[in-house]
């Protein structure tokens, strides 16, 4: 068998539901999750009952993280249609502001450009400002960006017309970063008569053409971001299906495969999984350790992962490359299949409240 040692990922972009929805998943599960796919950090958005979205949301969300996670965290605030001010006097203490300007699950989407504009005049340049923004929304919040001189994150880039639009903007000077997620770039909408109702997602699998972009500007993708985002079987095969899928533990692998088919170089992965995603996002350095077999070849089965919700939209793909073991502050906190690391062990990675 090969080892080979990566340093801790770091998951940009995690939805816990926990708070409020812990039927689809929760800090001690999204966090074994991620351990078992190589994340030692994960930033999590704040779609969460409540919202994340002034002080009190944030202590209450702040508490389920402290007493749940296994791994080391931050937590965005949201953007709302009144919080601009107030939520700027947060922001040391989060891992970020999530302004949504586009359709998604929850109802954190700002109404106008009024309100994008208050939040991009008042939140300070760090932490990060990270937008959902497609399409024509996305031109107009990099426009805002250049007018207020500002650092903004675009979330889960997804389509070519997009992906050519930061790197345009980047070319003119704008401080634009930019996550894309693996479902973008190992899934489009041919999977979709494969996954049904599953294949619901926010942005949407897109074209065959849109998913090549994505992968023909790899230069201009700064993180790779999994948007975890488990919902239920149950719910994916109702009549409103939400939408989302989970991406924790399928990543890496994903990624790492990519590496052995040589579309991808391995200082490229761990750039978007790890130095990047510290650089940009102001986290500490982190001793943690990832050791993997960059050979091993196995096939992704939902039953056998960590995470609660229970499907996967890579079911019966067979990927190469697998997660052995994670240490943490010299600690084993995974070893082949089994998270070994406590409920409220992990720590939080922005000043803390009290
Ligand atoms: C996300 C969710 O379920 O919270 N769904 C999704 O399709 N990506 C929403 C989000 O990422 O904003
Ligand atoms: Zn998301």
């Amino acid at each position: 068998m090969t080892t080979l040692r990566l340093p801790g990922l770091v998951d940009v972009h995690v939805h816990t539901r926990d708070p409020g929805q812990t039927h689809k998943e929760t800090w001690a599960s999204a966090t074994a999750a991620a351990l078992a796919g190589g994340f030692t950090t994960v930033l999590a958005m704040p779609n969460t009952r409540p919202a994340v979205t002034d002080a009190t949301t944030l202590a209450t969300a702040l508490e389920a993280a402290r007493t749940g996670a296994r791994c080391d965290y931050a937590l965005y605030l949201g953007g709302t249609a009144t919080n601009g001010t107030a939520a700027a006097a947060l922001a040391p203490r989060t891992a970020g502001m999530k302004l949504y300007l586009n359709h998604t699950f929850g109802d954190l989407r700002l109404p106008d450009l009024d309100t994008w504009w208050a939040h991009l005049a008042a939140w300070p340049a760090a932490p990060p400002l990270v937008v959902h923004a497609e399409g024509p929304a996305l031109a107009a919040v990099l426009l805002m960006a250049e007018w207020l001189d500002r650092p903004i994150h675009i979330c889960h880039v997804s389509r070519a017309d997009e992906i050519r639009l930061i790197a345009r903007a980047r070319h003119r000077g704008i401080a634009v970063t930019c996550e894309v997620a693996p479902h973008h770039l190992f899934l489009d909408e041919t999977a979709l008569a494969r996954l049904g109702r599953r294949g619901e997602v926010r942005p949407v699998l897109a074209d065959p053409s849109d998913r090549a972009a994505l992968w023909e500007h790899l230069d201009v993708i700064d993180c790779f971001a999994t948007d975890h985002a488990p919902h239920t079987s149950a719910e994916k095969d109702g009549d409103d299906p939400p939408p989302g899928f989970p991406g924790l533990e399928t990543a890496l692998p994903l990624l790492l495969t990519a590496v052995h088919d040589g579309s991808l170089t391995l200082e490229g992965l761990v750039g978007r999984l790890s130095t990047n995603p510290r650089r940009i996002f102001g986290l500490p350095k982190s001793d943690a350790v990832v050791e993997v077999d960059p050979d091993e070849e196995w096939t992704i089965a939902a039953a056998d992962l960590q995470t609660a919700c229970d499907w996967t939209p890579f079911e019966g793909r067979v990927v190469r490359g697998r997660v052995h073991r994670v240490e943490v502050r010299g600690t084993t906190v995974y070893a082949d299949g089994k998270v070994l690391a406590m409920t409220g062990s992990g720590n939080h990675l922005r000043e803390d409240h009290t």
